[in-house]
């Protein structure tokens, strides 16, 4: 589980989030919603401390980070180590096949052996039905296969926490779909992810808790259910935004 405590941050004009209390559980899926510019992302990314909020303190299972200290370099990679992470644009490497793509992280950094890292590689593959994509370079990929590639580059490293920001939004409806198809699996097969989302619909089917930020503050934190059928005006307001 992932506690965040008082988190804020500051820019020198603007509080991009204040005073954020929340939860991550393990094993769940939950969905990070609201307008843009609140501060969703900012949330998210100061989970693997790709952003320093400027307040605050989390632990992430067993590690604990004080923001308002300076983080020690080892303690930084002890913190990324825990995340995997899909941005919005795809990033594959783009000179490596995507069988590369996928054991390059392992045998680098996680010290695998290349047979090794090959054999978990050609499993994910299989088990998301792309093994015909495994010897071809990014560029012979369409959009929505490239993301399902940088999610199960991710999954390769094996990360207690997957992280995802908004995965689909280059997508159009169709290849969103077969995104969105491989998220609810990894939801289903009790991955721990975390996903800032604009599609409802998915946050709806797939998320088993919502966490809604506004203008920086945290609105709700509580299960799916309870947030689509709260009748609290924000929530409502905002939901009837998100529709049409
Ligand atoms: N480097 C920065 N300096 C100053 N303000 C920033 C900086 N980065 C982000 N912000 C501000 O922080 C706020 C939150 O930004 P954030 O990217 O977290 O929003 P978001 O909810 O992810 O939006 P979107 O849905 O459009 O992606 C915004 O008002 C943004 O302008
Ligand atoms: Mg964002």
């Amino acid at each position: 589980m992932i506690t965040v405590k008082n988190l804020t941050k500051a820019y020198r004009d603007k509080k991009a989030l204040n005073d954020i209390s929340v939860t991550f559980p393990a094993g769940k899926t939950t969905a990070i919603v609201g307008p843009s510019g609140s501060g969703k992302s900012t949330l998210l990314h100061s989970l693997n401390l790709l952003t320093r909020p400027t307040a605050g303190s989390m632990t992430v299972d067993d590690i604990a980070v004080d923001f308002s200290q300076e983080i020690a370099r080892s303690k930084v990679l002890e913190v990324r180590k825990q995340f995997g992470m899909v941005f919005q644009e795809k990033a594959l490497f783009t000179h490596l096949t995507v069988l590369k793509n996928l054991t390059e992280g392992p045998i680098k950094v996680r010290k695998m052996s290349k047979a090794a890292a090959e054999e978990k590689a050609n499993a994910l593959l299989q088990e998301f039905n792309m093994t015909e994509l495994a010897n071809r370079y990014p560029y012979q990929l369409s959009g929505g296969q490239q993301q399902r590639v940088a999610i199960l580059r991710a999954l390769a490293m094996d990360p207690k926490y997957l992280l995802l920001d908004e995965p689909t939004s280059a997508l159009d409806p169709e290849l969103e779909a077969q995104v969105l198809r491989v998220l609810k699996k990894l939801a289903e097969s009790e991955t721990s992810m975390i996903v800032v989302t604009h599609n409802m619909t998915f946050a709806q089917k797939v998320a088993d808790q919502i966490v809604f930020i506004d203008d920086g503050q945290l609105a709700f934190q509580g299960s799916t259910q309870d947030f689509f059928s709260s009748s609290e005006k924000r929530i409502e307001q905002f939901l009837g935004a998100m529709s049409f």
